[in-house]
């Protein structure tokens, strides 16, 4: 197990925009009580989740992304000329290279921009977060777009009622940039910590075409790329680990718990949430949940919710958030930013 070392460079990066897209089919749990043995109820009561959406025949991945930077962008008053950097945080690529960042990249016409993907699943906008965070107080860039997206549609086995009733399709991004003259005082992202564990990478894997599999002329074997997951320990490596990672990030950060004004947790399911905030000794109205209604978009999931909380007004101005994510990896991430 790895964890970056504690974090003591000054708060001169903020957010000055977000944005997300989520696709216009909606999948309700009674559609999916057509197509495997499961009920609303069975659903509603394990996860919180009512309905997820799933991307058109042929949207892909960067499609989503493209959609979420440039309501991103307009957001915070951005050319795609003023992108130095563009980092995409996806388990589902648009193809194994170029990099999705890179398609993004030629979507919104950012030349000036490094572009590139972090595979961290669920974990992923939170990594991409961090690592733009680096490159902007390093001095090396100033405007970054960051992205979190997510197609599981397209690794999901619609006869396995353990995995397909949970996940959903979407993307959010936020614009990171070097404070200015004139930002709101003491806003930016104030601590991180990241972490993975790879002695836990069976407990939630997808298998496809890569080095694992066997070379040519035996191609022939390549297994199904659809998702594997071991529920009941996903379900224990997350609040074990998240805690940990959210108490170090509250302390990086100056602050106590009592300190959170809102959390944005990853949308996987609410009774992962409720054992997080209850450890943290948050009540139920500082979590902010929208997965209800996409289920679980993994890389995507807590960009849309940031975005959501910002536009809604639920954010304001000088809160102290906590945003947390696991995942795949194993690998997890929680950051304080001051709104
Ligand atoms: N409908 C009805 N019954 C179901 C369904 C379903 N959709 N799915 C499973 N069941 C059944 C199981 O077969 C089992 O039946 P059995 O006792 O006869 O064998 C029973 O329900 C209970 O199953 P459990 O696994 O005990 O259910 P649990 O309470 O653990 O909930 C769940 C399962 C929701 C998957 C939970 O373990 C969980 O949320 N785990 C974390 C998953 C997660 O967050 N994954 C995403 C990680 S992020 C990423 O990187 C992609």
């Amino acid at each position: 197990m790895s964890h970056s070392s504690p974090d003591l460079s000054p708060c001169v990066t903020t957010i000055v925009g977000t944005g997300s897209y989520v696709p216009e089919k909606v999948l309700s749990n009674a559609d999916l009580a057509k197509i495997v043995d499961t009920t609303d109820e069975w659903i509603v009561s394990r996860t919180g989740i009512r309905e997820r959406r799933i991307a058109a025949a042929g949207e892909t991945t960067s499609d989503m992304c493209t959609h979420a930077a440039r309501r991103a962008m307009e957001n915070a008053s951005v050319t795609a000329a003023e992108i130095d950097l563009i980092i995409v945080g996806t388990v589902t690529p648009d193809s194994l290279f170029p990099s999705t960042a890179c398609y993004v990249q030629q979507n919104l016409g950012a030349s000036q921009a490094v572009a590139f993907d972090v595979s961290a699943a669920c974990a992923g906008f939170l990594f991409a977060m961090q690592i733009a965070r680096h490159f902007i107080n390093g001095g090396n860039r100033s405007t970054a777009l960051i992205i979190g997206a997510d197609k599981l549609s397209a690794l999901i086995d619609w006869t396995d009622r353990n995995t397909c009733v949970l996940f959903g399709d979407g993307a959010g991004a936020a614009i990171l940039r070097r404070r200015r003259d004139g930002d709101p005082p003491s806003s930016g992202l104030l601590s991180s910590v990241l972490a993975s564990d790879g002695t836990l990478s069976g407990i939630l894997h997808a298998p496809g075409i890569g080095s694992a599999q066997t070379t040519p002329p035996h191609r022939a074997v390549i297994p199904e790329p659809i998702i594997h997951m071991m529920g009941k320990e996903v379900f224990k490596a997350a609040v074990k680990n998240t805690c940990e990672a959210c108490e170090t990030a509250i302390a990086r950060a100056g602050l106590t718990a009592a300190d959170i004004d809102l959390i944005i947790p990853h949308q996987a399911n609410v009774r992962i949430v409720d054992a997080i905030r209850e450890r943290l000794g948050l009540p139920p109205e500082k979590a902010f949940l929208n997965l209800q209604q996409y289920g679980n978009t993994s890389g995507a999931a807590i960009a849309i919710a940031l975005d959501e909380a910002a536009r809604s007004g639920v954010l304001k101005r000088g809160d102290n958030v906590l945003l947390v994510a696991f995942g795949a990896g194993f690998a997890w991430a929680a950051s304080v930013i001051r709104w």
